[in-house]
């Protein structure tokens, strides 16, 4: 259990440049991707999180070895002998389910227990099956386990009733292992496909198209060894550029790919902040007060992206004026509000909205991550805030933020990381049935 809590001592403004990790959302479609290959895969830029150890746990669970040199991640999956992802690993992190086409093409059959649902919502995958059994793949649902067969698929047009980020994944992944052509419509746009896609390209794949709502994937080549660097985390620049925000200050995000984040940095600057872009880095300065913004409506790329729905709102709550945030994506994505209101947020929830009254000052509180967003919500809060603020259940931060507290104090803010005397089983929050959101 990790005890550990991050202190702010809040309302000091951010001076200095930051540079962003690699995108969690990429790598992980990716090292699923590595148990393809028919040779050692090389994945640099690999973040330090804890989701990406347990995307170690399994490959190495599967007989992949995995070795890492730094920021860099050699798998070879040449040893592997299962194709079966058991409970205990599936819980840790519900997203592991994309690693069911690339098992799938690797072994043609895969097990996994089902993912089940998170904070955030149920997270169904009924697109993600019905995608794959379009494709010929036989998958039996039995006592909460998938059993997936998949010796002899068949390439063919599959439509995506929504433009499921994870369902379009793992079928660019079990495409691959497909006889003839895959046509993936409306599918999901995310720089993170196109990541993908580089990635399949550097293995051999035939796979063209992502980006777009429209990929496709020609199946049935034997993939190889390949090198790939991860795509910088777009969601981690958002949440750097909300911190400079809500602290004031001059804060910029180096090596980032500025046109993923154009939605978040528009709302900025409405804001009230000076936003400039370059090739490869965003600067961001705020010296005069924050405004509200209009509407935020979460949106599939390129709309407004649902994770950093709650950074931005932590902005929002101490603009002049009130401003609106409607969550289109996840039925559950509010949670941090309770906790920024016992820092003096005022926000009202209705259903898929909430309205955000902007108040003159946020002050420090003892606060608790809900998930792994809304505890990024809760740090942009707390370096507004006056006074001290204490922030628990960092294993949600700690899965998407690379050594947060290192990067904000390199930024000049008051933070640390202590040691929480054990909270005992009344204190631990329990994690909702299933995984971790991801
Ligand atoms: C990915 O989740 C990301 N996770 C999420 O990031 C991100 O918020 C989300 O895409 C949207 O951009 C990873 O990439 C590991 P979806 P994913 O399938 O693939 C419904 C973070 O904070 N749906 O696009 O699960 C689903 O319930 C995380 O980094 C179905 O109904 O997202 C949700 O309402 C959180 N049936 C919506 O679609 C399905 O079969 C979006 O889900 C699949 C999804």
């Amino acid at each position: 259990m990790n005890n550990n809590a991050l202190v702010i001592r809040g309302g000091r403004p951010l001076r200095g440049a930051v540079g962003i990790q690699g995108a969690k959302n990429s790598v992980l479609p990716i090292l699923a991707a590595t148990v393809m290959g028919g040779g050692e895969q090389v994945v640099r830029r690999c973040p330090q999180l804890s989701d990406v150890e347990s995307t170690f746990h399994i490959l190495r669970y599967l007989g992949c070895r995995v070795r890492r040199e730094g920021d860099a991640v050699a798998v070879d999956p040449r040893p592997m002998d299962r194709c079966d992802v058991p409970d205990r690993l599936m819980r840790e992190m519900r997203s592991s389910v994309v690693f069911l086409g690339a098992i799938l093409t690797r072994s043609g059959e895969a097990c996994m227990s089902f993912p089940g649902g998170c904070e955030l919502g149920p997270r169904p995958i009924d697109l993600h099956l019905s995608a794959l059994r379009a494709l010929g793949a036989e998958i039996f649902e039995t006592g909460g386990n998938l059993i997936c067969r998949g010796h002899h698929m068949v390439g063919r047009e599959v439509n995506l009733t929504f433009p499921s980020v994870g369902a379009t994944e793992n079928i660019m992944l079990a495409a691959c292992g497909a006889s003839g052509v895959t046509r993936i419509t409306n599918a999901a746009r995310e720089p993170e496909i196109e990541d993908l896609q580089h990635f399949l390209r550097a293995m051999g794949a035939r796979v063209e198209g992502a980006g777009s709502s429209t990929v496709v994937i020609e199946g049935g080549y034997a993939l190889h060894a390949a090198e790939h660097a991860i795509l910088p985390d777009r969601i981690a620049a958002a949440t750097y550029l909300a911190a400079g925000a809500a602290a004031g200050g001059t804060v910029t995000v180096e090596d980032v790919c500025p046109e993923h984040l154009s939605t978040v940095t528009s709302i900025l600057a409405e804001a009230g902040c000076e936003v400039r872009a370059g090739h490869t880095h965003i600067t961001l300065h705020r010296d005069t007060p924050l405004r509200a913004v209009r509407p935020v409506r979460t949106m599939p790329y390129p709309g407004f992206p649902t994770d950093a729905q709650s950074p931005l709102m932590a902005v929002a709550a101490h603009a002049e004026g009130t401003s609106v945030f409607v969550e289109n994506i996840f039925e559950n994505r509010f949670r941090h509000v309770g906790e920024l209101a016992r820092m003096g947020a005022d926000i009202k929830v209705a259903g898929r909205v909430a309205v955000v009254c902007g108040v003159p000052r946020l002050y420090g509180a003892h606060v608790r991550a809900t998930d792994l967003r809304g505890g990024a919500a809760l740090l942009v809060a707390a370096l507004s805030a006056e006074g001290e603020s204490r922030l628990t259940g960092l294993r949600h931060l700690d899965r998407g933020y690379e050594a947060p507290e290192q990067r904000l104090a390199a930024l000049g803010a008051d933070i640390r990381r202590v040691e929480e005397p054990d909270a005992g089983a009344g204190g631990s929050v329990r994690r909702a049935a299933g995984g971790a959101c991801d």
